[in-house]
């Protein structure tokens, strides 16, 4: 028997532990996670590869437009967790660096990139169960989706969560300076024209802050069950 599609949206502000969570869902409740942030970071490292975006940070949009149709990007499932492939390399570790995460949000302004992006997104979820998180996945992506969730926290404590997941990772890393590269892509994607970041009316709103994972999974649970009884 065919399971009936859902679509769950993540949405909210960097750092607030979207993909954690979008990730919990996935495990909890057999959904396929599609994390949409990883596609526009890595349209970042094609445009940064090719030379397409200057020291200054300024983008060479025409450039990219017609470069674009050959990009391939995909997520593969594995062991290790989602990870975003460009052809047959994997590009996970490469889109989460510091210079990556610079030049990120300009590039997911532009509109023929965001165009590029939720076809792919759109294709992806064909069929089944999925998750995805990012910013407009509730409001432009999927405006029908099944449930929304937006999740918010207190530019602080997002501000050490960054810190320390780069810290994990061997990056270096200031925190001040991820403090203030968070609230400059906050301010950039939730001004820009097309998509900004904002919460849908129909969205279920959590602000994490003191939240632990443990209290996470008791909410998510309440809210699934509630939503759709048991999930078979
Ligand atoms: O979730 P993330 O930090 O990996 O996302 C990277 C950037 O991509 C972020 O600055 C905003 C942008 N983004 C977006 O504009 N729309 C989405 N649906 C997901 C991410």
């Amino acid at each position: 028997m065919k399971v009936p599609d859902i679509i769950i949206a993540v949405d909210g502000f960097s750092s607030t532990g979207k993909s954690t969570f979008a990730k919990l869902i996935a495990k909890e409740f057999a959904f396929l996670y599609l994390d949409s942030g990883a596609m526009y970071r890595g349209v970042t490292l094609f445009a940064m590869e090719r030379g397409f975006i200057s020291a200054e940070g300024k983008i060479d949009e025409k450039a990219l437009k017609k470069a674009l149709p050959k990009l391939e990007l995909h997520f593969v499932h594995s062991e290790e967790g989602t990870l975003l492939f460009m052809g047959d390399r994997n590009i996970e570790k490469l889109i989460r660096t510091m210079e990556v995460s610079g030049n990120v949000s300009p590039i997911s302004a532009i509109p023929f990139v965001r165009k590029w992006v939720d076809e792919r997104l759109h294709a992806f979820s064909e069929g089944g169960r999925v998750v995805m998180d990012g910013r407009d996945i509730g409001t432009t992506v999927f405006p029908n989706a099944e449930l929304k969730i937006f999740m918010t926290a207190k530019p602080e404590v997002r501000a050490q969560r960054r810190y320390d997941e780069l810290i994990a990772k061997g990056e270096k890393a200031d925190l001040q300076e991820v403090a203030k590269n968070l609230q400059e892509r906050d301010y950039i994607d939730s001004h820009r024209e097309t998509s900004p970041l904002r919460q849908a009316e129909d969205a279920y709103v959590m602000d994490n802050s003191d939240m632990t994972l443990h209290e996470e999974t008791v909410w998510l649970r309440g809210l699934i069950q509630g939503k759709f009884g048991i999930l078979e």
